[in-house]
Formats: C-alpha cells, sequence, structure tokens
C-alpha cells in the first residue's frame, strides 16, 4: 500500500528532527573538545552519529514504501554551553522532546490506519527509552560530581569508551 501523505509528510519532517539533533550534538562535540574533555567529545559524536543513522532508517523506510523523501533545511545548532552539565541537561530536555515528537508521528499513523508505519516506529519508541535514560544517568553522575574536577574527568574518562551502535536497516 503507497505512502499516506500525511503520514509521508510526518515521517519527513521527522527527518529533518533527527539530522537536527545529529547537528547539535556535533556542536556539543566540538564544545566539549574545546574544553579539554576529549571523553564527552566523543560521547557526543557517536551520539551525533546514531541520530543520523536514525534519519537514514526513516530515510530508507519511505523509499522502501515507494515514497517520496523530502529533505527540508536543517537550522543551526546553539554554539555555546555553560558547562558539561549545561551540555547534558539540554541533551536529555532535547531526548523528551524527540519521544514526543515520535509519540506524536506513531499517533498520526494510527489515526490513518498506517500498521507497517506503527510496526516501524515502535522501534524509535522503545530506542527512545534507551536515550533518556542514558542522558539522565550522565545527568545525574554530573550533579554526583558537582565541583569535584577528579570526579568529573574519571566521568570523561568513561564516555571515551563508548562505542557505536547504529540504527538496524529499515527492513
Ligand atoms: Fe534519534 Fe536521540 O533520538
Amino acid at each position: 500500500m503507497p505512502l499516506n501523505t500525511r503520514v509521508q509528510d510526518s515521517l519527513n519532517e521527522h527527518i529533518t528532527q533527527e539530522f537536527f539533533a545529529s547537528y547539535l550534538y556535533l556542536s556539543m562535540s566540538a564544545f566539549c573538545e574545546s574544553n579539554s574533555l576529549p571523553g564527552f567529545s566523543h560521547w557526543l559524536r557517536i551520539q551525533s552519529q546514531e541520530e543520523y543513522s536514525h534519519a537514514m532508517k526513516l530515510f530508507d523506510f519511505i523509499l522502501d514504501r515507494q515514497g517520496q523523501v523530502e529533505l527540508h533545511p536543517i537550522g543551526q545548532p546553539t554554539l555555546e554551553f555553560q558547562s558539561p552539565q549545561d551540555v547534558m541537561r539540554q541533551v536529555l530536555e532535547h531526548e523528551r522532546g524527540v519521544s514526543q515528537q515520535i509519540d506524536r508521528l506513531y499517533q498520526v499513523a494510527l489515526e490513518e490506519g498506517d500498521y507497517a508505519t506503527q510496526v516501524h516506529l515502535q522501534w524509535f519508541i522503545s530506542e527512545q527509552i534507551e536515550e533518556e535514560k542514558v542522558a539522565s544517568d550522565i545527568v545525574e553522575q554530573l550533579a554526583m560530581a558537582g565541583d569535584d574536577s577528579s570526579a568529573l574527568l574519571l566521568l570523561d574518562r568513561e564516555l571515551a569508551a563508548r562505542t557505536a551502535t547504529p540504527a538496524p536497516p529499515a527492513a
């Protein structure tokens, strides 16, 4: 069954959101690198790559459904941040916003009776639980570290170990 126009428009809008997240995390990565936090910078760079893979998963899904991909302009991300705490709080806030966007996207697929899109979006819904949890854990660890620079450096070293887990293919 061809993609419903309303569902297709919503999917295309969300592709832009995922690319924006990729861009935003890359900007945060640059900030952390410039502020002697290579572990945070690495973690955010991997996060940026994962967001790119999320965008591409939707991109491929639209094409697999014989739909039309429409790429929109990506906004400029924030360039300056106050601290690693500020960065991670913004990551968490951003992820919560993305979860709401995916819920709205699912609602559109539900209203239009598009079961294939609903199934596809279930991966994103589960992924958001993980994304929010991981960001929230780091925010809490930073709060515990407070002004203790050795605790911050320890956390930075821990984040440096992150490896990429890109989204699986659209299928
Ligand atoms: Fe693709 Fe972090 O949501």
